[in-house]
């Protein structure tokens, strides 16, 4: 038993704990994939992208409600402009292709991050996309472009500071929940579950905030390798894990 003074959400969470409502990806391990084939890491990223598509399709089916993807990180702009330039073609490619079958299945898209850095081809055909499919309501999909957790949390810093100037809010107003409205998140749920492929445990700057009580999985598969049923292994070992956020599952009495 819960002891009495826990909140009531939490318990409700602990308690009805099945599926998560938030899945957010690090999408990693393509250039490996690609170079062990002895082929370009662009190759990789293509074969990524039928991972993706298989994976937005089984979290549809499934019932997810979010699902985030990490697609590329601020820092990854630091990286070979030809291989910049494959990924950036490869989106603008996914976004208009994609563009029908989401329609169809009911998601619904977001971005997070600096799309202002973003070619404008890619951003007007990503912004055409998310305009298509804003009447949906059955999962949203948020992709996470030109993004850096550190970024966002300064830029959240910033946008309450500017309203605390502005008289629009009191210093003691700042609190978890106010800030978390300031994040690109917005009014998003944070990541029940956050899953990582390839083998690396890290977090590479995705979501800082957001993932304080998210559940870890990480896959040793290559994210080009990664399909609905390494998908559903993750839900299923979500499934399993008790969540506690901090608190006590079940207090004995005294003997
Ligand atoms: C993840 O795969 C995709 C992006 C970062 C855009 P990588 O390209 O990082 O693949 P590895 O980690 O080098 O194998
Ligand atoms: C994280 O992968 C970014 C994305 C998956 C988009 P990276 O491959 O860029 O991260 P590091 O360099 O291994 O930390
Ligand atoms: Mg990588």
């Amino acid at each position: 038993m819960l002891h009495d003074s826990q909140p009531t959400e939490l318990k409700k969470k602990i308690y009805t704990q099945s599926l998560p409502e938030h899945v957010a990806i690090i999408m990693d391990g393509n250039g490996r994939w690609a170079q062990e084939r002895r082929k370009p890491r662009v190759w990789g990223h293509k074969k990524g992208v039928e991972s993706v598509r298989a994976v937005v399709k089984t979290a549809g089916e499934v019932g997810i409600k979010y699902l985030t993807l990490y697609a590329f990180s601020e820092e990854n702009w630091g990286r070979p402009q030809s291989e910049v330039s494959g990924i950036m073609t490869l989106l603008d490619t996914f976004v208009v292709r994609e563009r029908k079958e989401l329609y169809e299945n009911n998601v619904r898209l977001k971005t997070i991050g600096r799309i202002e850095k973003l070619p404008a081809k890619t951003r007007k055909l990503v912004q055409e996309t998310t305009e298509y499919l804003k009447d949906n309501d059955g999962l949203t999909l948020t992709i996470a472009l030109s993004y850096g957790g550190r970024t966002e949390i300064s830029a959240a810093c910033r946008m309450i500071a500017e309203k605390v100037k502005n008289h629009e809010i009191n210093v003691d107003q700042i609190d978890s929940e106010l800030f978390g409205q300031h994040l690109s998140t917005g009014s998003i749920p944070d990541p029940d579950l956050l899953i990582r492929t390839s083998g690396e445990q890290r977090i590479s700057n995705f979501l800082l905030w957001q993932i304080a009580y998210s559940e870890l999985w990480f896959s040793t598969v290559y994210w080009p390798d990664f399909r609905r049923e390494h998908f559903l292994d993750a839900i299923q070992s979500y499934k399993n894990r008790k969540r506690r956020f901090g608190l006590v599952e079940s207090v004995q009495a005294p003997i």
